[in-house]
């Protein structure tokens, strides 16, 4: 795996992973957070790993879970089901939860499925391939108004009603090159000197395909409702729509007493993390600490 983990020593040091404890995982991925918390809660720390991407778990059960073997436990599937099976597992309450959203360099670089605009691949953007909807779909079969939609709102494209004129236009459209060539052509050239021109339309399909905000969104309750008074949960963005629901999420938990804010402000890398990794440029990590007291 070539996926360097981002913010890992920020957010362990927020976990602070003890002896005997049980952890969450929501986004296993190259297993980098996971793998450090299973080392700090030595010798007999659980950790309960999601990951909707099937090629993360396989990845996982040949390498740390051969290492770990019971303390590792690997589930194959959307985090917005954790609760369930968190319960199934025999597990209660939980003393920490990682959620490090969005894609592994793998996914982007080597998955073959047409994350990125750098490389030219079938328009596919699904991270679990058994689901039915596809990018391809998307801009080969839904009305133009309909694209512009998501484009505006989940891409926060200025120029989404030009892009879904020339994608109707332009069908039929099947590979990521071919996409991004047709978005380039609607963005006057002075605009994209900082980020390539098909970023907020590559972002915007890539959220709908997965279902990613309202995914985040119970994953995020269901996670807060999982943790023990005392529990931490730290939680990874990398754009503001992922941003703004975590940061919201965790100002009405706090309002009602459930959560108290580690940091005000998330944390952001250092230059030398940003250096070593372009990737982490966005990252952004808010950290919340359980709060409520149950009634018994
Ligand atoms: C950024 S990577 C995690 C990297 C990991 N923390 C590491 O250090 O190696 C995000 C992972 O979360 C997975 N993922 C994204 N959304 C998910 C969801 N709703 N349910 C389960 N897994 C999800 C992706 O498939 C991807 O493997």
């Amino acid at each position: 795996m070539q996926h360097k983990s981002v913010l890992l020593d920020e957010t362990i040091f927020a976990i602070n992973p003890k002896k005997g404890g049980i952890y969450i995982d929501m986004t296993l991925g190259a297993g980098g957070h996971t793998r450090k918390i299973l080392e700090k809660s030595s010798p007999d720390g659980v950790v309960i790993a999601f990951d909707k991407d099937m090629n993360a778990l396989n990845y996982a059960k040949d390498t740390i879970k051969r290492e770990f073997k019971d303390r590792l436990i690997l589930i194959n599937d959307n985090y917005a089901n954790c609760l369930e099976h968190v319960h199934k597992e025999g597990f209660g309450e939980v003393d920490g939860v990682v959620m490090d959203l969005g894609l592994s360099l793998d996914q982007i670089k080597a998955s073959g499925r047409g994350f990125s605009f750098m490389t030219d691949e079938p328009l596919d953007m699904r991270m679990d391939s058994s689901k039915a909807l596809t990018a391809e779909k998307i801009v080969n079969k839904w009305d133009e108004d309909e694209i512009a939609n998501i484009l505006r709102i989940y891409g926060e494209e200025r120029f989404a009603g030009r892009i879904a004129k020339n994608i109707v236009r332009s069908r039929p459209i099947y590979s990521t090159k071919q996409l991004a060539d047709i978005v380039k052509e609607c963005i006057p050239k002075n605009l994209y000197k900082t980020i390539h021109p098909a970023t907020r339309t590559f972002q915007a399909l890539r959220i709908v395909v997965n279902d990613e905000l309202e995914d985040l969104q119970k994953g995020l309750l269901s996670a807060i409702e999982l943790l023990k008074n005392g529990g931490v949960i730290c939680v990874i963005s990398f754009h503001s729509l992922e941003d703004r629901i975590v940061k919201n999420i965790f100002k009405e938990n706090k309002s009602n007493n459930k959560l108290r804010l580690i940091n005000k402000k998330p944390v952001i890398p250092t230059k030398k993390e940003i250096f070593l990794n372009k990737r982490a440029r966005s990252a952004k990590l808010r950290c919340a600490v359980k709060t409520e007291i149950k009634e018994t």
